[in-house]
């Protein structure tokens, strides 16, 4: 089937951005597409020694395949903006090649005020709860309501996104063949993650179908993991006495690529990591950053016993922490059906 999907499985900022550009690089593709989050995304991708990071436009954009940003998406149009501006900066063309569904919902600055001057959670503050409210109150503003907003961009730009995919299926007898890109985590969905710690967006794989495409397009279902684990918000989620974490953190330059902030870390749960790729049907499972843990030199992992207690386990080496994390998953899922670790920032 010709679409495929990359999606997170921890608390974003798994490596989802390397991946996507890795597949857009293959050339098998029409659209690379967003289905859900907004300006509170950062996805980060090293072209050589260069680093560029998107927010709301899909990291396609960058191997220069066209790009949707989906009916789903939150869309800050100030941002947007100004990240259009950088990328052509950065001779990648945008404004030819970027389609904004005529739904999405606008954020605005009323949106970002109130969400930083009540920031119980340590959001991102860039509106995404107060847009959410708005859209389910239905007191909204969408593309179509304003399209004038969007005048750095030409008319044809907005579109129905679903029309628009019946049409590409009408006139080339053939399903689009979209790289579907997830913003966010598995830990941060708004159902499944930890709540109220969660963002404003559903962060699985199957969200996606809320752009108007099939079920029966869609291909590989590829989960992002990193092989530690970094979250960033209010919540408690790194020992601060812990000095391998505290290395991990270092040795792996865990900084928020929006906001700057440090990621707590913490060990890989492989329990909520199998959940995870449950509920998202991974079929390809990509564990990055293995090469951070191999120069820290500390493999250990949380993993629930029959009792439900959650205990740390302690291996000799990457390898053997790698085989028993592959053997573990592969064996509790009976759809995935590669696990593949990388050890380093531009592929896998
Ligand atoms: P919001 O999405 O800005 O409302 O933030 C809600 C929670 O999700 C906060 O803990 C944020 O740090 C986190 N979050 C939102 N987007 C991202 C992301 O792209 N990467 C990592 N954390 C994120
Ligand atoms: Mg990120």
């Amino acid at each position: 089937m010709p679409s495929d999907i990359v999606v997170g499985l921890q608390y974003g900022d798994e490596g989802k951005g390397k991946i996507v550009n890795f597949l857009a690089e293959r050339n098998e593709y029409d659209y690379c597409v967003r289905y859900n989050g907004g300006a509170n995304a950062g996805h980060t991708i090293y072209i050589g020694d260069k680093k560029i990071v998107t927010h709301q436009i899909p990291s396609g954009i960058i191997r220069g395949i066209i790009c949707i940003i989906g009916d789903n998406c939150y869309l800050d149009p100030v941002k947007l903006k100004a990240e259009i501006e950088l990328l052509e900066k950065n001779n990648i063309e945008v404004k030819t090649k970027l389609y904004i569904s005529n739904k999405c919902h606008y954020i605005s600055h009323k949106h970002i005020s109130d969400d930083c001057s009540n920031n119980i959670i340590g959001t991102t503050g860039s509106g995404i709860g107060n847009v959410a409210r708005d859209k389910y109150f239905r007191i909204g503003m969408r593309v179509s309501n304003n399209p004038s907003l969007l005048d750095f961009l030409p008319k044809s730009s907005i579109i129905d996104v679903s029309e628009f995919l019946i049409n590409h299926y009408t006139n080339n007898l053939a399903f689009p063949r979209l790289l579907i890109e997830g913003a966010q985590g598995f830990g941060l969905d708004i159902t499944h993650g930890d709540y109220p710690y969660v963002t404003s967006s559903h962060c699985i794989s199957t969200d996606c179908l809320n752009l108007g495409i099939p079920l029966s397009s869609i291909g590989k279902i590829w989960g992002i993991a990193k092989i530690y684990e970094t979250y960033v918000g209010s919540k408690n989620f790194q020992d601060e006495n812990d000095k391998i974490l505290q290395q991990l953190q270092i040795v792996g330059e865990e900084f928020g690529s929006t906001t700057g902030r440090p990621r707590q870390c913490n060990y890989l749960n492989l329990t909520n990591l199998i959940k995870s790729c449950w509920v998202n049907n991974i079929t390809h499972l990509v564990i990055n950053k293995c090469d951070i843990l191999e120069k820290v030199n500390d493999f250990r992992i949380y993993y629930t016993n029959n009792n439900n207690i959650p205990l740390l386990i302690s291996f000799q080496s990457l390898l053997e922490m790698q085989i028993y994390i592959r053997s573990q998953i592969i064996n509790s899922i009976p759809f995935v059906k590669d696990v593949l670790f990388s050890d380093n920032p531009n592929g896998i």
